[in-house]
């Protein structure tokens, strides 16, 4: 009894001490991390710059909110004293949630030698097909660690809209040859995962620094605003927290990835229960919404990769239906189609309340019906020609994996905060519709 009660009290000390030490550190620790978002108005895809290697290197990725990892071209003059290539067969190689192999790797000229066998990873583009779902084609890269250079925020000790740049040492990513890296903006040499799985560059983040297991994303609407990611809980102002609106996180136990052995969808998914227009039932097969557990089919999840939001041919259909009949209740006329698209407008017969355009509001229906998800004109319409705007959705047939897949133009100036440790996503609708965007959220959120 007496020894366990010294144990006891040694064990408090011990912690006394090393609390203290680890609060006189604190002054230095970052609560969150930021990456700013630009839209590329050729591709539409979101892109952020990430710095990478001894010196810093700037690298600019496509963002994908549901990929594993970050990889890229490494065959661009990089050099670096820290990098290294992961080994086949080394406790390193041994990562969660992810299928891994060994491979021979491609030697680059400015990086250190490959080992004999390196450690190799499968990759799949959901950018190439521009519409979120994957065709197939995949992509073999070598495993390797590097220090990522990443601004953080709110360092203590620091005034409050200070970033401090953070040396992230031994952070893991894939390179892939140059042959592999398709369908991307301009400029960008490959793709950052921010999915839902040990390798992602939030779970990475999570797992080294002693931040909240959260991040938000906010998507500008256009290539001359800025959007933000934000990693960690910063210090939001409760501006921002009193607009948001809480649905689970669904986790898809199969992914969509041929993986050899079926791995869980590193996705975000969450459960839409209806779809309504100005408050009118769109009906279709209600089994479309949730996925099944053996094959992953089905269920609503949010995208990146695609530019507006893909419906199952089943949704699709009834959905325009109920769209044009409410526009036309409102005197919109509708113009012939442009493709892709499958209802088109004369712009001028589309009126404004202040800012917003009177269109028919999209609400996605979420848990017991007293959640909705509400999508308005600038988030439903896009402009494609003088005098012509379109419904924003796209149909993606009756073989598409995913029946809803929410993107981007849907997401555009939305603030959306995912929560890994409570599994929620918190949401706001259109900050627009507060005399807000997400180019507002530059500073932190602060103001
Ligand atoms: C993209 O935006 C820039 C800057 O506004 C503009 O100069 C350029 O023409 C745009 N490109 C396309 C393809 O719209
Ligand atoms: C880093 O940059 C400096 C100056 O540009 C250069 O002298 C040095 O060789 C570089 N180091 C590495 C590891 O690339
Ligand atoms: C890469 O950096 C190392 C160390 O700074 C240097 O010795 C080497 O020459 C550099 N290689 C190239 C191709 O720049
Ligand atoms: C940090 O932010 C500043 C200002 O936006 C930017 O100039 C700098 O490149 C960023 N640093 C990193 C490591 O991204
Ligand atoms: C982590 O951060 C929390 C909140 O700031 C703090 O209470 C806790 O003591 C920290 N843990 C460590 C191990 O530093
Ligand atoms: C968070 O922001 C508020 C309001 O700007 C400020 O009073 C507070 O000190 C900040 N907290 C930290 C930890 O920076
Ligand atoms: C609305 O539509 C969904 C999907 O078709 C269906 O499951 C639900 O029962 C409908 N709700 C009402 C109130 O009609
Ligand atoms: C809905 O779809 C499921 C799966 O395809 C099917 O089993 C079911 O019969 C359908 N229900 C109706 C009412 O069509
Ligand atoms: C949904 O209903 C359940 C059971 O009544 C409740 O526990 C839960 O908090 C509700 N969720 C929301 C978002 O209202
Ligand atoms: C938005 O701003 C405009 C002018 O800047 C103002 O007239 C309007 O009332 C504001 N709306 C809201 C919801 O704050």
């Amino acid at each position: 009894m007496a020894s366990s009660f010294l144990y006891f009290l040694f064990l408090s000390l011990a912690l006394h001490f090393f609390v203290s030490a680890s609060s006189a550190e604190a002054t230095f620790e970052p609560d969150a991390f930021t990456l700013p978002i630009k839209k590329d108005n050729a591709t539409l895809q979101y892109t952020t710059t990430i710095k990478i290697g001894a010196n810093a290197s700037s690298i600019n990725v496509a963002i994908d909110i549901g990929g594993q990892l970050l990889w890229f071209d490494c065959d661009i003059g990089y050099n670096s004293s820290a990098f290294h290539y992961i080994q086949c067969g080394t406790a390193e190689c041994d990562v969660e949630g992810a299928a891994v192999y060994c491979k021979i790797c491609f030697p680059l000229p400015n990086l250190p030698p490959c080992p004999l066998a390196t450690c190799g990873i499968d990759h799949y583009n959901p950018f190439i097909t521009g519409t979120g779902s994957i065709t197939g084609t995949g992509s073999s890269g070598d495993l390797a660690k590097d220090t990522l250079t990443i601004n953080s925020t709110n360092v203590r000790g620091k005034r409050k809209r200070d970033k401090v740049p953070i040396n992230v040492p031994l952070f893991s990513f894939s390179c892939v040859p140059s042959k592999d890296i398709k369908g991307l903006a301009s400029g960008a040499l490959g793709i950052i995962g921010l999915g839902n799985t040990p390798t992602s560059l939030p779970m990475q983040l999570f797992s080294m620094f002693n931040i909240s297991q959260e991040f938000s994303m906010c998507l500008p609407s256009t290539s001359q605003t800025t959007g933000n990611i934000l990693i960690g809980s910063g210090n939001k102002t409760t501006l921002y927290r009193d607009l948001l609106i809480t649905t689970p996180i669904l986790i898809n136990p199969v992914s969509e990835y041929p993986f050899p052995d079926s791995l869980p969808s590193f996705d975000y998914f969450i459960g839409v229960t209806s779809i309504n227009v100005n408050g009118q039932n769109v009906s279709f097969n209600s089994s479309l919404l949730s996925f099944d557990n053996e094959e992953g089919v089905g269920g609503t999840k949010i995208s990146t990769a695609t530019p507006y939001t893909i419906l199952h041919t089943d949704i699709y259909n009834p959905f325009l239906d109920k769209f044009v009949k409410s526009a036309t209740t409102l005197k919109i006329e509708r113009v012939a189609s442009v493709s892709p698209f499958g209802a088109c407008f004369n712009s001028k017969t589309i009126h404004r309340i202040g800012e917003e355009l009177h269109v028919p509001t999209i609400n996605l229906v979420l848990q017991n019906n007293t959640v909705y998800w509400r999508i308005y004109g600038h988030n439903s319409m896009v402009r494609v020609k003088k005098g012509v705007m379109c419904l924003a959705f796209m149909d993606g047939g009756s073989n598409l994996r995913t029946s809803i897949v929410i993107g981007g133009h849907q997401l555009e100036n939305n603030f959306l905060e995912f929560n890994l440790a409570s599994s929620e996503l918190r949401f706001s609708s259109s900050l627009f519709t507060k005399n807000r965007s997400c180019s507002h959220m530059g500073g932190y959120y602060l103001n």
